[in-house]
């Protein structure tokens, strides 16, 4: 088990960043299914998610030697409060240069600096990896992760029109963000 950092958070508290593991599977899915509950940001709406322990365990084990991406875990206390995923877009030869990533933080644990140590990470695979652009796409209105973006380098290039339609029959734009990697 590859072990990237223990950092201490402002408020004192360790954060262990490591790749997920097989036995990670029940706690990601505590995860999953907290965060989906918490924002409306992200992907699914809450309850949705609905992989089985077999199923994330799979998963996870796909992601473990794979050499196109890579998922991190943040733990505080032996609980995963935080991941993030980063991959190579395709493995078409012309796509080699980008990848994409998606984050998310247990909102007890917000605002503690893990979204922007986790974020630092994938940055590094893609520095190690070669990766010229990192991307990803925002809702226009989630300004917390907006300006953790923007304060990292990442530009938005686009807007992607009701990107998501909720189940209240709402819908949310979508930013497209691109860090270029020197
Ligand atoms: C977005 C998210 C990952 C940020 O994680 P976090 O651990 O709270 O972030 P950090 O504490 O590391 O803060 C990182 C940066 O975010 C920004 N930020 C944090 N709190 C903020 C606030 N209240 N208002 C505006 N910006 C804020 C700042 O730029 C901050 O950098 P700084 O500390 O150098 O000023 C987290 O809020 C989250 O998981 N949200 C729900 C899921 C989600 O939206 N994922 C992203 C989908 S694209």
């Amino acid at each position: 088990m590859k072990v990237y950092d223990e950092n201490i958070l402002k408020d004192g508290q360790k954060l262990v960043i490591r790749n997920a593991q097989e036995n990670d599977g029940q706690g990601l899915i505590d995860l999953l299914q907290t965060v989906d509950s918490e924002t409306r940001f992200l992907a699914r709406e809450p309850g949705e998610f609905n992989f089985t322990l077999e199923q994330e365990r799979e998963f996870i084990k796909s992601t473990m030697n794979a050499d196109n991406n890579q998922l991190l875990v943040g733990e505080i206390d032996d609980i995963i409060v935080a991941n993030c995923s980063v991959g190579i877009v395709s493995n078409n030869k012309r796509y080699l240069h980008r990848a994409a990533m998606g984050i998310s933080v247990r909102k007890k644990y917000w605002n503690k600096g893990i979204g922007k140590i986790l974020m630092n990470e994938c940055i590094k695979w893609c520095k190690e990896k070669g990766v010229e652009q990192l991307e990803l796409e925002v809702v226009t209105q989630n300004t917390r992760a907006i300006s953790m973006y923007e304060n990292l380098g990442f530009e938005k290039y686009g807007t992607k029109k009701n990107a998501l339609k909720y189940n209240d029959g709402t819908y949310a734009d979508e930013y497209y963000m691109i860090l270029f990697i020197e």
